[in-house]
Parts: C-alpha cells; structure tokens; sequence
C-alpha cells in the first residue's frame, strides 16, 4: 500500500526522513510531493495512493475523485476545513486530523504577535509591556489552553471563553477565568487571542459589532483563521477606533485596504506561521504518519473526524 505526504509547505526534513521511517517499517510505500505549485501535481501524484497525508494542502471534491485507492486522508494538523468532508464521506474515506500535536507552536506564536505589537513591531517609539493586562482567549482548546498558562506566568489576568465554559461544562485551572459571553469577554480583554475553528456556524462570526467591544488600546490576534473574521467589519471598526490593533497569521482577503486605512497598526505574516516550527512539524507529522498506519494496519479510528 502507498502512503503519500503531500505538502505544499513541506515539513522539516528531519520530520519528512521520520515519517518514511515509520511508513517503511510497516511494510507500505512512501511518496513524497513537496512544494508543488500546481493542483495537477496533487492529482497525479494522488492516483494510486492508499492513504494521504497532508498539511493546509486542498484535498477537494476533484483530489479525492482522482484518488481512486484512497481510504485515509490525515491532515497533519488541528484545522481540517481544507479537506472536502463530503466528498471524502460519499467514498467513506475516513478524514483525521492530529489534534494538539502543533498547539504549543501557534500559542508561542500568538505571544510572540502580542509583544511585537506591544512593541510597536519593534519600532522606535514607546511601546508598552504584556504584563499585568488582560489576556482574553475566544475558544479554549489545545491552543487556548497553553496561551492561558504562558499569560499566567507572564502575570496576565486571564480571561477565557467557549461554549462549554458558559455551559459551565468545563473546569478551568486556577489562573483561568471563565467569562459567560463572547461579549463580555471582547468588553474586558486588552488583547485578545483567537482559536475558533472555521465551520459553518464560525464563518464571519467576529465583526464590527463585537470588535467595538473591545476597551481602548486593545490588541487583536488571530492565529485561528481569516474565515471566521469579517472582514468588512473589520476594516470599519478599524477605522474608525484608531487605538485598536490587528496582528495575524495570514493575510486578510482586504489586506491592502486595511494596511492603507491602518499602516502599521495592521501586522499579516506573509504565509500562515503558526506551526512552522521543528518541533510541530514533527509532532504533527510523525502523529500523521502513525496514525494513516494505524487505520490501514488495524481499522484504528481514533482521531476519525467524519465518524
Ligand atoms: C493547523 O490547523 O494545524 C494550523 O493552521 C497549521 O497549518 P499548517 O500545517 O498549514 O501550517
């Protein structure tokens, strides 16, 4: 059987030389299709594969038809809005993803963001400091979860909110503070983080009107996904409060725009950062691999997200 890892932005080679490792001790072929710059690539090279491992790389409808072996398509990663689930379902191609295994990357990289606007993105000028000022997280998973414990010990008050904390179906360490409303949470965090999942319900689901919540001088950072902003409101909000701050990883469709209104109060990485890290691409990587192994060796479905 034939495992492919295909990845537009590929892992580090130390994680790439591990997955074969791992592949090849099963007994299965390993394929490799890096940085490809074309989605006729991915279609040829997913022909005859039983299983696939990718990372943000599109698996669409059109992939997973030409993919006529396939039965396993592991995204390497937390975020699977980039696999076509219908698609996958109507061939029950089981879809997973590696949930945790690049958290702490993305929670470092959200600190990191929060001091580098803090510091005027390290420009002169008088900046100001992180400590002391309140963190709030808009949905506490993995990511969540760490960026709590790294604002604790960088003496934040910290703030969180989901669904379940309001629900009151989910304790929170001492240092967590649970708030029971997404507005209350936008009204008193001077920086807010955010980790919600791109899904129907989240789509556009942060706006101008719980963006003007925000208090005076705040900071927004999303390392979660540009989908779940609207981006129009965005920029209105943005605008208009020449105090707020945007940083995030991926540009804004309305990028320009926003960075003529709003020059440097506006930061984007040029391609998403959050898990290029050694450390995640081998967590993530090596959990994929064990785990597209796992299905095929023993119908192992844990981490199946199209149960
Ligand atoms: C994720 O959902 O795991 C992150 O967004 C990482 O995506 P990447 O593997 O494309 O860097």
């Amino acid at each position: 059987m034939k495992i492919l890892v295909a990845t537009e932005k590929p892992f580090a080679p130390t994680a790439v030389s591990d997955i074969r490792d791992i592949v090849e001790k099963a007994g299965y072929q390993f394929l490799l299709l890096e940085k490809y710059t074309d989605k006729t690539q991915l279609l040829d090279a997913v022909k005859d594969v039983d299983a696939l491992i990718v990372r943000s790389d599109k698996v669409t409808a059109e992939v997973i038809d030409a993919a006529k072996n396939l039965k396993i398509v592991v995204r390497a990663g937390a975020g699977y809005d980039n696999v076509d689930l219908a698609a996958a379902n109507a061939r029950k191609i089981v879809v997973m993803n590696t949930p945790g295994q690049n958290s702490n990357a993305v929670a470092e990289l959200a600190l990191g963001m929060m001091i580098y606007m803090a510091r005027n993105q390290f420009n002169p000028g008088t900046g100001s400091e992180i400590s002391k000022k309140r963190l709030g997280i808009h949905a506490y998973g993995h990511i969540g979860a760490i960026l709590g414990r790294y604002g604790n010990a960088l003496d934040m008050k910290v703030y969180a909110y989901s669904r379940s904390i309001a629900q009151k179906k989910l304790a929170l360490p001492q240092g967590i503070n649970g708030v029971e409303s997404v507005e209350q949470l936008y009204g008193q965090s001077d920086y807010l983080s955010i980790h919600v999942p791109v899904n129907e319900q989240t789509k556009k689901s942060i706006g101008y009107d719980l963006l003007s919540k925000l208090p005076k001088g705040a900071v927004i950072i999303n390392t979660a996904r540009k989908e779940v902003i609207d981006e129009a409101g965005l920029l209105k909000v943005m605008e208009e409060r020449t105090d707020l701050k945007y940083a995030t990883d991926v540009k804004p469709d309305n990028y320009d725009e926003l960075v003529a209104k709003c020059g440097n109060r506006v930061f984007a990485t040029p391609k998403k950062m959050g898990a290029e890290t050694k450390e995640a691409n081998i967590n993530a990587g090596l959990a994929a691999a064990r785990q597209a192994v796992g299905y095929l060796k023993d119908g192992d479905t844990t981490f199946q997200v199209n149960k």
